[in-house]
C-alpha cells in the first residue's frame, strides 16, 4: 500500500507534493513525509506521524526555500510501526540519497545484513531503507569507473540506481533523488502502480493519476521492470539493463472535479450519490442493439471462444468479491455454471480449472495483490482471464486477456460503493451476452432483461430518496455494537456487503448470513433489541426469508426490512426501507443502497473518520 508522488518543475515543489499526497491519502495514512533537492545540493527532508496536515504544518514552520525537485510518501505500515523514524523518505548514511517506496522488498533482511557488514548504519525498521543504502553502495562502485566529475553525475546516479534496483526482490514503485543531481528524479516499478504525468516543462510521478490531474491529463503508464528518468524537459524510460525504451502517451478522461467532494461532506456520500451515473456509464453504448453482442466486440472476445466457455470462475476480494458472488447468481440464473472464490483462497483451485472455464477477476483499483496473484495462477493453468476494473492501465489489465472497464470515475472513499454498482452492472451485461451467445437465452427474455437493466439508473435515483429516513432511523441505532444482516439467494451478497460497510466505517461488529444458515448456529447470538436487517424484496424466496425473520423476532430482534411495494404487504418488521420494485435478477443493485446509507449515517453518528477508516487503505497491494 502507500502512495508516492514526485515532481520536477518550476512550481513550489513542496506545495505540489503535499497536494498530491492529500489526494493519495486513501492509499494509507499512518505517517507521511517529503524530501526536496535544491541547486545548493542539499536535501530538505520532513516527516510526520499521522495525517498530511501534520506534515504540511511542519513544512510551513520551516519552509524549504527554492527547490528543483522532490519526492513524497503517505504510508500504510508493513514493516515497522507507524512512527516518524519509519516514515518515508528514507535516506542513506550520508543523508544525500533519499527514497520513497510503495510495496515490499522481500529480500530486505539479507540485503540489510550485507549492508550492515559494510558498515551502513540503519535508522528505521523498514524494508525501504535498504534501497537508499544499496544505492549508496552502488554509487561508490560506479563512481570508481565513471569518476565523480560534475558532468557525469546524472549518469552515475542512474547507473547506481539501476544496479540497486536489479538486486531487489518483491514489489516496488520507487522514487529517488540525490542531492548532487537536483534536476532529476529516478523511478522504477515492479508490481506496484506507477504513473508518470507529462506537463509543460514539468513532470510528475505518482501511484495514481489523481495526484497530478489538476496539472496534466497526459500520462505514461510504467510497466514492471521499467526505470524512469524524470527531468523538467521530459521523461525517459529504460529497461532493467539500461536500454532505452519508446513509450506511448495516454490521455486521462477524468477531470479533477470528479475526484473532489463536490459539496458532499464525505467522498463516500458523494460516491453513493453518483451510483446512477456509474451504472449509466458502465452500460453506455454497450447494451443496445442486443443482437450485436457489443460487450464481447468491445473487449475482443471472439464469438467462437465465447461459445466454448463451459463455466465461469470469479475471483476477487472484499466488496469486489461480493459483486462477484452476486455475479455468480446472475450467471447461474441465466444457465451458466459459475463459482466465486476469494482471490486470497484461490491458489490450489487454479490448477484444477477446466481449460474452457472463463476466469473473471474483479478489482476496482486493478492493483489488489491477491487478485493479481490469482489471475497469474489462472493464466499459468492456461485459462482465459477477463478483468473487470475501474482503473485505466492498472496492473490487472496487463495480466489479463480481456478487460471490461466499468467507467465509474475515481472512487476515493475507502469504503467501496459506486464501484460495486459498476461491477454488478458489468456482470449483468456479461451474463446476458454470454447466455445469449451460448443460445441459452431466448430473444424475448433478453429483451425483457435489458429493458429492466436500462431502468436501473432511474430506480437508483428513486432509492436515494430514502436518505432522510435512514438518517433519522440511525439515530436510534448508533449505540448498538452488534448487527446481523440476513438474506437469501441473490440478496445474500448484499447482506455480506451491508455488514462489511458497517464494520469498516463504524468499527462495530456486523455479520452477513445466508438466512437459511441462521438455525444452524448464528441465531444463538440474537438477544433482546439486537438489530437484524433483512433483505425481503420480492423474489421466489420471499416466504422463506419471512420465516427466518419471524424466528429472529421471536428471539427479541429489532427487525429492519428492505422491502418493495409488493413484498411490504407480506413482511412484518419494526422498520421498513421501501425500495423500487425490479426483477429479482437486478435487485442487488437497488437493495444495497439503503445499506450503504445506513452504514454511512451510523458512522456519522459515531463520529468516525468515514473516508479514511482506521487500519484500512483503499488499495491493498500486498498479500
Ligand atoms: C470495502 C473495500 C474493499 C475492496 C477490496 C478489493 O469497502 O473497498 O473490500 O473491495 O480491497 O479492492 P479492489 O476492488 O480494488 O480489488
Amino acid at each position: 500500500m502507500c502512495g508516492i508522488v514526485g515532481y520536477v518543475g518550476e512550481r513550489k515543489v513542496e506545495e505540489v507534493l503535499i497536494d498530491g499526497l492529500k489526494r493519495l491519502e486513501y492509499r494509507g495514512y499512518d505517517s507521511c513525509g517529503l524530501a526536496l533537492a535544491s541547486s545548493e545540493m542539499e536535501i530538505y527532508r520532513k516527516r510526520a506521524k499521522g495525517r498530511i496536515e501534520n506534515l504540511a504544518s511542519a513544512v510551513s514552520k520551516n519552509p524549504p526555500g527554492l527547490r528543483n525537485s522532490g519526492i513524497a510518501h503517505t504510508r500504510w505500515a508493513t514493516h515497522g510501526e507507524p512512527n516518524e523514524d519509519n516514515a518515508h523518505p528514507h535516506s542513506d548514511c550520508s543523508g544525500e540519497i533519499v527514497v520513497v517506496h510503495n510495496g515490499i522488498i522481500e529480500n530486505f533482511s539479507q540485503l540489510k545484513e550485507e549492508l550492515i557488514a559494510k558498515e551502513h548504519v540503519f535508522s528505521s525498521q523498514t524494508d525501504t531503507e535498504v534501497i537508499a543504502h544499496l544505492i549508496e553502495e552502488k554509487l561508490k562502485e560506479v563512481s570508481k569507473s565513471f569518476g565523480i566529475k560534475h558532468n557525469v553525475l546524472e549518469p552515475v546516479f542512474f547507473e547506481a540506481f539501476r544496479r540497486a534496483v536489479n538486486l531487489l526482490k518483491g514489489s516496488f514503485a520507487l522514487g529517488a533523488i540525490w542531492a548532487k543531481t537536483p534536476d532529476m528524479i529516478l523511478s522504477a516499478r515492479m508490481q506496484s502502480p506507477l504513473v508518470i504525468g507529462a506537463g509543460e516543462n514539468e513532470n510528475f510521478l505518482s501511484s495514481d493519476v489523481s495526484a497530478f490531474l489538476k496539472y496534466t491529463k497526459k500520462v505514461y503508464f510504467v510497466e514492471d521492470g521499467e526505470i524512469v528518468v524524470l527531468r523538467r524537459g521530459g521523461a525517459n524510460f529504460f529497461d532493467l539493463k539500461g536500454k532505452k525504451k519508446a513509450k506511448e502517451i495516454s490521455t486521462i478522461n477524468w477531470d479533477l472535479s470528479m475526484a473532489e467532494k463536490g459539496g458532499y461532506r464525505h467522498f463516500m456520500l458523494k460516491e453513493i450519490h453518483e451510483q446512477a451515473d456509474s451504472v449509466e456509464n458502465t452500460m453506455a453504448g454497450r447494451l443496445l442493439p442486443l443482437e450485436e453482442n457489443k460487450v464481447f466486440e468491445e473487449i475482443g472476445l471472439k464469438a467462437e471462444l465465447a461459445a466454448k466457455i463451459s463455466e465461469v470462475q470469479i475471483i476477487a476480494c472484499g466488496t469486489a468479491f461480493h459483486a462477484g458472488l452476486a455475479g455468480r447468481y446472475v450467471f447461474e440464473k441465466l444457465g451458466i455454471k459459475t463459482s466465486a472464490d476469494l482471490a486470497s483462497e484461490f491458489e490450489n483451485r487454479a490448477a484444477l480449472l477446466d481449460k474452457n472455464t472463463l476466469v473473471i477477476a474483479v478489482s476496482q483499483s486493478g492493483e489488489t495483490a491477491d487478485t493479481i496473484h490469482a489471475v497469474k495462477m489462472a493464466k499459468r493453468n492456461g485459462n482465459n482471464v477477463l478483468a473487470i476494473t475501474n482503473t485505466l492501465g492498472s496492473s490487472i489489465t496487463r495480466e489479463s486477456d480481456y478487460t471490461f472497464y466499468t467507467h465509474c470515475g475515481p472512487e476515493i472513499g475507502v469504503a467501496s460503493t459506486k464501484a460495486f454498482l459498476g461491477q454488478l452492472t458489468a456482470f449483468y451485461m456479461l451474463a446476458l451476452n454470454l447466455s445469449k451467445s451460448k443460445g441459452l437465452l431466448k430473444h424475448e427474455n433478453l429483451s425483457k432483461y435489458s429493458q429492466e437493466l436500462l431502468r436501473l439508473p432511474s430506480l437508483i435515483k428513486d432509492t436515494l430518496g430514502l436518505e432522510n429516513k435512514i438518517e433519522k432511523l440511525t439515530e436510534a441505532f448508533s449505540s448498538k455494537e452488534h448487527y446481523l444482516f440476513i438474506a437469501r439467494d441473490i440478496s445474500y451478497p448484499v447482506a455480506l456487503e451491508g455488514a462489511l460497510k458497517i464494520k469498516e466505517i463504524s468499527y462495530v461488529h456486523a455479520e452477513g448470513y445466508a438466512a437459511g444458515e441462521m438455525k444452524h448456529g448464528p441465531i444463538a447470538i440474537i438477544e433482546q433489541g439486537m438489530p437484524v436487517i433483512a433483505i425481503a424484496t420480492s423474489s421466489s424466496q420471499l416466504d422463506l426469508i419471512r420465516g427466518n425473520m419471524e424466528e429472529a423476532r421471536a428471539r427479541g430482534a429489532e427487525l429492519i426490512a428492505v422491502v418493495d411495494e409488493e413484498s411490504r404487504k407480506n413482511v412484518k418488521a419494526k422498520h421498513y426501507l421501501e425500495v423500487p420494485l425490479i426483477n429479482e435478477l437486478f435487485s442487488a443493485a437497488i437493495s444495497v443502497i439503503p445499506l450503504q446509507l445506513f452504514a454511512y449515517y451510523i458512522a456519522l453518528q459515531r463520529k468516525c473518520d468515514i473516508d479514511k477508516p482506521r487500519n484500512l487503505a483503499k488499495s491493498v497491494t500486498v498479500r
